[in-house]
């Protein structure tokens, strides 16, 4: 079944559709007025704003430009975040809530009328953004969200059971004007103005740690002396003073799509219950619709049994909701959830004011990356944004909703932590299979194996570089991840994403 309805291997549907340039390696020192690491839509969009400024920029990106998470969204592009605003209210009450929709409704119009203004063909198109709901629990949530948008105010909404889609809900929440485009046609359009103003980008140039001399150790040796950095690198890199593992979970999900049918739905959607399914369209290059379906999220590292069901169950869902029949492209990623779901933008700690971050958009980051980068300019020039404090990740105290997350998240990693060092190995190496990865015993030794198609085996230590939680094998995108705060790894070890920096300790293997 998997063979004919999904393709064999994970290739994100922006990624297989638009090019690239190809930027060089930082060879020597440098210094510069602002250091930006990490080339995602946050970097790229400060980028952008300070090269308009006239400022001396550099950004830096440990791996190619936009291959991080923002080479993997679903890029809707809407002030509607799941049922964000009562859980907002209920935090930080009906101000704060409002700030936020500001925020990102900003933002929305930032993006099109930047896009319109530098010329930039990123397909962005005005769509209607529903909630939707197929449970009485479900319908209960929309109802109290409806409450919420009419307290602070949220024009352009209406409890309905009218989406567009081909199935029935039991209700949705529809949000006018909402948006969806290509996310690297429109963050490439940014970055060739940003070089036309005088920005300098460099790939292949991994930073590894930041001084309180406001200097920036490369891996490879290069120093970049900067008045501010701006850390965009999705999880903090140098994350030894904010503790930001300890406040942020990671969350991983799998997406799909297919050429859709000629009555495609028109709106963005996602629903509120479990598993999430999310949806839109997006217009392919050879002139066709593509039906985008997103959803199976869990915390990146833990689940049971194989990861290529999340991919079957997406495609169960399109052949039985959509008629789809074969898929074009598969892949998955992963975004930070913070302890109050709102992101962490700003001095990355009281000590290292110019030291600036910004992470943990829970999957909301196409608004949130331009709020952060526009929080984070205006700190560069001193000019203030009133969406700083809500934002900042030193924000005040800790609240009793926080104290209840971060117990939970750290409680369950020192579970995984202890969990991994216990757990009985029952899977001997003689018995792994082609094609596959786990944890076996090899000469009483427990070792991480991966076996390739052709038999050639590849083991590591299966003890993640950060803090020493045991990785697990994730079938269907062949990496070890950790369950403990996200870090992954390739089948041979090397690091995809952090916090981790360094690799897996290989283990030779005489065949
Ligand atoms: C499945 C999925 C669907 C989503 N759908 C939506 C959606 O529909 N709408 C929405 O608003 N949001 C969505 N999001 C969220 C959004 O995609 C992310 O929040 C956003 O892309 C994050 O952007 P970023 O620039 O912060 O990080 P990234 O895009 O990850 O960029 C960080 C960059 O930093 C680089 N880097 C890391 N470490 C270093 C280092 N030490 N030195 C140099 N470079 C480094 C990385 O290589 C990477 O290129 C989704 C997320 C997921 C996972
Ligand atoms: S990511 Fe922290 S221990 Fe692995």
């Amino acid at each position: 079944m998997t063979d004919k309805i999904l393709p064999s291997e994970s290739k994100s549907y922006w990624r297989a559709t638009n090019d690239f340039e190809m930027f060089p390696k930082l060879s020597e020192d440098i210094e510069v007025d602002i250091a930006i690491i990490g080339a995602g839509l946050t970097g790229i969009t400060a980028a952008y704003l300070l090269s308009k400024l006239g400022r001396k920029v550099i950004v830096v990106e440990g791996s190619r430009i936009l291959t991080g998470t923002t080479g993997f969204t679903t890029a809707k592009v809407t002030a509607q975040h799941g049922p964000i605003y009562q859980k907002l209210i209920n935090t930080f009450g009906e101000e704060q809530a409002r700030l936020y929709y500001e925020a990102n409704t900003a933002a929305l119009h930032f993006i099109e009328q930047t896009a319109s203004d530098l010329g930039i063909h990123c397909d962005f198109e005005k769509v209607d953004a529903f909630l939707y709901a197929d449970t009485e629990d479900g319908v209960d949530i929309l109802q109290k969200e409806m409450e919420a948008y009419n307290k602070i105010g949220i024009e352009g909404a209406t409890l309905t059971k009218e989406t567009g889609l081909p199935y029935t809900v039991k209700e949705s929440l529809k949000l006018e004007n909402q948006g969806q485009f290509h996310p690297l046609k429109y963050a490439n359009g940014l970055i060739k103005k940003a070089i036309e103003n005088g920005v300098q980008f460099y790939e292949q140039s991994r930073a590894k740690s930041i001084h309180s001399t406001n200097l920036v150790e490369m891996v490879d040796g290069n120093e970049i002396r900067a008045k501010k950095i701006l850390v965009c690198s999705h999880f903090p890199f140098n994350d030894e003073d904010g503790l930001y593992f300890t406040r942020m979970y990671s969350e991983r999900s799998y997406a799909l799509a297919a050429p859709a049918e000629a009555n495609y739905p028109k709106g963005v959607y996602i629903n509120v219950e479990k598993p999430t399914r999310s949806i839109r369209t997006a217009l392919g290059a050879d002139g066709r619709r593509y039906l985008l379906i997103g959803g199976e999220g869990h915390t990146t590292g833990r689940f049971e049994g194989d990861t290529t069901a999340n991919y079957e169950a997406l495609a169960a869902f399109g052949r039985e909701q959509f008629n789809i029949k074969q898929y074009t492209y598969r892949w998955s990623a992963q975004d930070l959830v913070t302890l109050d779901e709102l992101p962490y933008v700003g001095p990355m700690t009281s000590g290292l004011p110019d030291v600036l971050v910004a992470t943990g958009y829970a999957k909301w980051g196409m608004t949130n990356s331009t709020v952060a980068a526009q929080i984070m300019v205006a700190n560069v020039t001193g000019t203030g944004n009133r969406f700083a404090d809500l934002y900042s990740p030193i924000r005040s105290k800790m609240k009793k909703e926080d104290i209840k997350s971060f117990t939970k998240i750290n409680a369950s990693v020192a579970k995984e932590l202890v969990k991994g060092k216990t757990e009985k190995i029952d899977v001997l190496f003689n018995d792994l299979q082609l094609g596959t990865g786990d944890i076996v015993k090899l000469d009483g030794q427990k070792v991480g194996a991966f076996k390739d198609v052709t038999g050639k085996i590849y083991l590591v230590k299966p003890v993640c570089t950060h803090l020493g939680c045991d990785v697990v094998f994730n079938d269907a995108e062949c990496s070890w991840d950790c369950p403990c705060h996200g870090s992954r790894y390739t089948f041979t070890g090397e690091v995809i994403e952090g916090p981790a920096y360094e690799p897996l300790e290989k283990i030779e293997y005489a065949e």
